[in-house]
This record gives C-alpha cells, structure tokens and sequence, in this order.
C-alpha cells in the first residue's frame, strides 16, 4: 500500500533518529490531538487499518471522539505553526537584545547522541502546537545534516506492528541479502579481490606478494606500478624518523576530537603549513580527504541558502557523495568541459550560491583541467570554486602545491582540498581557504567535529612530507618522476599497446573490459611479478576498465623495460592485439584520445 506523504512542518524539521526514537509517542500522540496526523491516519485506515491493532484502536477512538479531526486544510495547518514559530522568534529576539544571550545559550547544555556537550547556541527547542502536550521532549540542532521530510520515501516507513506479529513473520534473512548482492557482483566481474602486498622499507617501489600464500611459503618480491605513494616518501628516512620521533616524544594515539583534548601543537602546526603551502589564510585537517570531501561540500551545500552545486562528470566519489547528501540542486557538466560549465551557470540566476567543484589532475584519466579558465568562468557567475588537488599536491608546482601553483593561479582558488596520503606518504586530508569559511567548516562540519584527530606520528610524518616537498630535494623527485613517466609513455605507445594520452604522471591503458582487465593483472603478478591494479567499475564506467600505472622517482629504466616487454606478452596471451599509435587512433580514436585534456 502506498502510505500518503504526511507534510508536518513540525516533523520534518527532526532528524531521523529523532523521528524513530519518537516514533510511538509521535503515532499515538498525533493521532489524538494532531490535525495532520488524523487525517494521515484516516488514510491508512481506509486501505490496511486491520494490519495494525494500535493504530486502529487509537484511530477510531480519535475519529469518534476528538474534534481535532476535523479535516484541516493545509494552510490553516500552516497558519498554525506559523503563529508558534513567530511567537518563538519574538522570544529569541527579546533574548538577544538583552547582552546575556550569551549566558542564556551556555547555561543550555544537550547530551547529543555521541555522549559529547552541545552549548546549545546551535540548539533550540522544538514545539508543536498539537503535540506540546505529550512527553515528547525534542530538540532541533542547526543545520542538522540528517533533516528529513517524513515519509519522503514510503517505502521505508514501517508502521507499528503487534507482538502477535512479531513472533508469525520471519526476521530479514540478512545473510541471503549479502549473499545475493555479493554475488551479482562476481557475476559482472566487479567483486574486488585485494592483493596482499607487504612493503618493504627502503627497497621501494618494491614490496612482497603476500596474497597467495601458503601456510609455510616463502613470499615473493614483486615490483609494485600502482601506488599512490607518488615520490616513495612513505620510506623516506626523514619520514620514518619523524614517526619515530613522534611516537617516543607523544606516544600513540591524539587522545580525543579536536573539540575534547585532540588538539596539539602538531595539528596547529601542519594546519599553518598546509595554509602557507596553497598561500590560503587557513587550513584544516581530516582524518582523510575523502571525509575532507564529504564534509565540506556538505556543509556548505546544506548551509548556503538555496545553493545550488555544479560538478564535474569525473568527480571522486567523496565529491559525489557530499553532493548527494546535501540534496541540494546539482548540476553536472561534462568533463573539464568548460563551455558546458558555462551553459549550466548561465541558467541559475547570479545572485543564487553556487559552488563549482572538480579535480585538478583527475585520478583516473591523468588529464588536467583548464584551471584558469575553469575559476574564471565560476567566478563570472558568482560561483565559490571547490578544487580537489589530490593527485597533484606534491607533485606540480615550485614547491608541490598542484597545478594551482604550476599555473600561478593559487590566488583565484577559493577551497583547495588533498590529501597526505599520496605523494606526501602518509594519510590524511585536508582543505585550504579563506580563514572565514575554513572556520565556518571547523564548526558546523559533522565529519570535522565528531571524530578522533590525526595522531602525533602521522602529524609529524606530513609535516616533514611537506618540508620535503617544498625543498630542492622535492624539486629533484618531482623532476625524475617527469621523467620516467615520459619514457614509460612513450615505450608503451612505441609497443603498441592504447595508451590513453593524458598530460600528467597517470598513465591508464584502456581494456574495456572487466574480466580482461583483471586476467591481465594477475597473469601480470603471477608470471611476470609486477602488479599493476586493474581498475575495474565503479570506479570507472562499465566498458572503460584499465589499467593505471603510475612510475615512480625510483623505478629504473630496467624495470620500464621489463614492464613493458611484460605487458606485451599477456596483452597477446588474453587475445588482444598490439597496434601502432596510428592504427589505434584511426580505428579508436574517440575512445582512447577522449580523455585527453
Ligand atoms: C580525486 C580524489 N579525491 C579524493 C580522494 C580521497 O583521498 P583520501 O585517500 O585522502 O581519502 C581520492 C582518493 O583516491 C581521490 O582520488
């Protein structure tokens, strides 16, 4: 049965949690004094009232006794709660005049449902004109990231059952459910099976195969073309002492949130770092740049009044998922595709926030954007810019600030955000900005707020990445990695093999297929010993599977060649054919020169 959406403007102001943790004070409550309630009940009673003994019960009582159930019309529904929340804001109002709001906010403190304190600026009390009545003792806080419309999605709302139906009806076969899922996954070939590879120090970029082990086997030392550990600074000997150092001088862990004993010297310090590095006035750290992502776009997405978001086609999923929790209106332009940016920003008026996200070097193509001109085109339309500079901090730039430095463009950047663990060897993300908005992030950012800091060894280890970074030495790894990407591009075009031209150090070889992606990583491993990860859906589109490599300063022209004699005797073995540049861009053109920047 199809349950009627319930529009109560008192309901979906709560979160979920709220919502279900009120549920059966809210349905028996509602029912008998509540306009919108009664008439939702009416309703349900009308097509499925047998299947539940409680809401029958109380919907009949209510319908023959309550004169609340005179069918109200939405607006007088509205008028209603319109006179409580101006009488609520005169009140407020009143408060803030008088200079002790400050006081009166403080004295207010709320558990939230972590344990931790809420001064309650951010809180204030919720009241419903016809459920004030009941036990139900609500609070809203601001911007509260879980707000729902009740019912918005009938097909989740559970409706209160009996005991008698709890012991005839089946509990939810959890494990079939994962079964069946996993396994529609191994149908399609997109279930993931992780290599296990155990890196040793200073002998990268190669490590020891693990995943394959016998109980009493000897590991095997692989040469490892995919990490993400860009200039090797994860065994960096500076690095390693660092962490040393850090975890003799603080031990192990921050000890709490930022908010609550997790703040040291150390955050403070790599926080003025990173600001410095993108010459920003500020910066804050995450526990990854995914979360640094998520929680930022968000926020703001949420917070900015009728914002609006235009995103990029290629966007990383942390950019992704930020957008689509914030349900705000969103907008997706083709890949780095400039023009298409612009048509979409000339149909949403100037005066509306708007915030433009996209990568920089994009983690799966390696192309490049326009970054100049893609900030002009946001800015021209009143737009906030939000550049992900993940596969590029480290690497471009005088001293490894990413392509907005290489493009002397730092300036026009509004929010940068990257990540320590990639070329800087550690974990970590982080963004960079105007010290109002970093503030504004600080403190209403669900994903910055409530959740343990970055512990000492891992501070300690992206600071002297950044210290690296900026140096000479920095300058010289940046230099040999340019260098060996160049020759690996060009022997793996010389071999015939669909390089998918791109202008950064990511070089992908398009497969194009799932299975065929995959047997060529194994048979890679298991023949040749050289792992290089297939890159298969969802982190691609179906049909654009590949392989990524990504040379490092300390891969050697032995290893290149080896590399590639390799790749092209199990490109043969699985039955695909070698071709020359001009033959592949005659036959695939679009399909292998598409992604190039
Ligand atoms: C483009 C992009 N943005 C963000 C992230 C997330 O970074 P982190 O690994 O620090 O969570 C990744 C990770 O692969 C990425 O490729």
């Amino acid at each position: 049965m199809a349950v009627p959406a319930l529009k109560c403007p008192f309901l979906s102001q709560l979160t979920l949690q709220q919502v279900r943790a009120s549920a059966p004070h809210i349905f028996n409550a509602g029912m008998e004094s509540c306009p919108i309630f009664s008439q939702f009940a009416r309703k349900i009673s009308t097509s499925s009232v047998q299947e539940t003994g409680n809401l029958s019960k109380t919907t009949s009582s209510s319908s023959s006794s309550s004169s609340m159930c005179r069918p109200l019309s939405l607006n007088e529904i509205k008028a209603v709660h319109e006179k409580v929340f101006e009488q609520k804001n005169q009140q407020q109002a009143t408060l803030k005049s008088k200079t002790a709001i400050k006081t009166a906010f403080h004295d207010k403190k709320t558990p939230n449902p972590y344990g931790e304190i809420i001064i309650s600026v951010e809180c204030e009390d919720l009241s419903c004109p016809f459920l004030k009545s009941t036990p139900i003792a609500l609070r809203r806080v601001h911007m509260d990231q879980d707000t729902i419309e009740v019912n918005r999605n009938s097909d989740n709302f559970v409706r209160p059952t009996t005991s008698s139906q709890h012991e005839n009806v089946k509990a939810f076969e959890y494990n079939h459910f994962f079964n069946d899922r996993i396994e529609a996954k191994k149908r399609d070939n997109s279930y993931r099976v992780f290599k296990c590879v155990e890196r040793k120090s200073g002998c990268f970029p190669q490590a020891e195969e693990m995943s394959s082990l016998e109980d009493d086997a000897e590991s095997r030392r692989i040469t490892v073309w995919c990490s993400n550990d860009y200039l090797g600074l994860g065994q960096h000997p500076k690095m390693k002492k660092a962490v040393i150092d850090a975890v003799t001088a603080h031990g192990s862990g921050s000890g709490g949130t930022r908010n609550i004993s997790g703040t040291s010297p150390l955050h403070e310090k790599l926080e003025q770092q990173i600001a410095r590095l993108h010459k920003k006035e500020s910066a804050l750290i995450f526990t990854s740049c995914y979360v640094a992502n998520d929680t930022t776009l968000y926020t703001l997405a949420k917070a900015l009044p009728g914002c609006h978001i235009l995103s990029d086609s290629g966007n990383h999923a942390s950019m992704i998922q930020g957008i689509r929790n914030s349900q705000v209106p969103k907008h997706i332009f083709r890949h780095n595709d400039i023009n298409h940016l612009e048509e979409l920003l000339k149909k949403i008026p100037k005066h509306v926030p708007k915030i433009v996200a996209f990568e920089t070097v994009h983690s799966m193509d390696g192309s490049i954007c326009d970054l100049e001109a893609m900030l002009d085109v946001a800015h021209a339309y009143g737009s906030i810019t939000f550049i992900d500079e993940v596969h590029a901090v480290g690497l471009y730039g005088h001293n490894g600030a990413g392509i907005g430095e290489r493009d002397h463009v730092l300036h026009k950047m509004d929010i940068i955000s990257g990540t320590l663990g990639k070329a800087f060897g550690s974990i970590g993300g982080y963004i960079a900005g105007d010290a109002k908005m970093t503030d504004f992030i600080r403190s209403y950012g669900s994903g910055f707020i409530f959740t343990t800091s970055m512990p000492p060894t891992v501070l300690a280890s992206a600071l002297t990445a950044i210290e690296i970074s900026k140096s000479d030495e920095g300058r010289s790894l940046r230099r040999k990695q340019q260098e060996n990407v160049r020759e690996l591009r060009s022997k793996l075009i010389d071999a015939g093999l669909p390089v998918m031209m791109s202008p950064s150090h990511i070089i992908p070889i398009h497969v194009g297929n799932a299975a065929l992606a995959t047997l060529l990583c194994n048979h890679l491993l298991n023949r040749y010993s050289i792992y290089i990860q297939s890159i298969n859906y969802p982190t691609v589109e179906r049909g654009t599977e590949r392989l990524r490599i990504a040379a490092t300063p300390y891969h050697t022209s032995e290893m290149i060649d080896q590399l590639v004699d390799a790749l092209k005797h199990v490109w043969q073995d699985v039955g695909l054919t070698l071709k020359s540049f001009d033959q592949q861009q005659q036959q695939n053109g679009p399909a292998v020169l598409r992604q190039r920047a």
